[in-house]
């Protein structure tokens, strides 16, 4: 794992186009949804998101309420959210923030983790969201899903389809089961790990994928939320537990 790379890719995909807002408003809807419905948020909460980038997801929870602190390894990135706006923007490492511990009401990373590639990195990162929640405090992520369909034909190396393009090195496909073990080990309970699909985008890189996009967007992700498809093969895994620590 190279974090100097990864710091690299996002510093300069902000040089180049500015905000990191990949994911299509409806899919920030879909993923709200499931964090409204999981978590009950409410406003007055104090929440951090771990891996901010620029601030996408956390500005998009400003509609809860909540007091919002944002932490991002590259600094391009922290730079831009702070000009946008919305929330408390520091630059840190998600496995170290210099935030107290027992601090906050939620703990979110938003497409995160799977830019961990070593379990124990991840597992340190979920560790220090743990530590910085509050006792009964609640975990929310999101990440590409290793059983989906799209995901394995797009991002996986064993894929004939596979495209690096807009893709770290440090990026992996994450299982649910996978995920479930980690947040266990990293001491949380009430762990509930499923598949979300209606995950539209609105920029790929990539040439190819950005003609398919419509095509994607508009047949595939609703194809995916039938009964039956969504859990397993969703394309996003979204993750909750809590936090018990007193
Ligand atoms: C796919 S982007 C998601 C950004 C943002 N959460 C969003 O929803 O738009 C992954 C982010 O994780 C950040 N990141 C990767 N490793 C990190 C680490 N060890 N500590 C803090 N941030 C990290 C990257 O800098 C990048 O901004």
């Amino acid at each position: 794992m190279s974090t100097d790379r990864e710091i690299a890719f996002f510093d300069r995909f902000e040089a180049e186009h500015g905000d990191y807002d990949v994911l299509a408003e409806s899919a920030y809807v879909r993923i709200l949804g499931e964090l409204a419905r999981r978590l009950r948020p409410a406003p007055g909460m104090t929440c951090i998101d771990l891996g901010c980038g620029t601030g996408a997801f956390t500005r998009r929870l400003g509609r809860f309420g909540l007091a919002l602190t944002g932490v991002d390894i590259s600094p391009r990135s922290i730079a831009r959210a702070q000009q946008i706006g919305g929330a408390t923007f520091l630059v840190g490492d998600v496995a170290a923030s210099t935030a107290p511990a027992a601090s906050f009401d939620v703990a979110v990373m938003s497409g995160v983790l799977h830019h961990l590639p070593a379990r124990h990195a991840r597992v340190a990162g979920l560790r220090e969201a743990r530590r910085l929640l509050k006792p009964g405090g609640r975990f929310f992520s999101y990440d590409p899903n290793g059983w989906s369909p799209s995901m394995f034909l797009y991002r996986d190396p064993r894929s004939p389809l596979y495209s690096p393009a807009g893709k770290t090195e440090n990026e992996v496909l994450l299982t649910r089961r996978q995920l479930a073990g980690e947040l266990r080990d990293a001491g949380f309970s009430d762990v509930q790990v499923a598949g979300l699909s209606g995950i539209a985008y609105r920029y790929v890189e990539g040439p190819l994928a950005r003609r398919m996009l419509p095509l994607y967007n508009h047949v595939y992700e609703n194809l995916m939320r039938l009964p039956g498809l969504q859990r397993p093969l969703g394309t996003f895994l979204i993750a909750t537990a809590r936090s018990d620590r007193c």
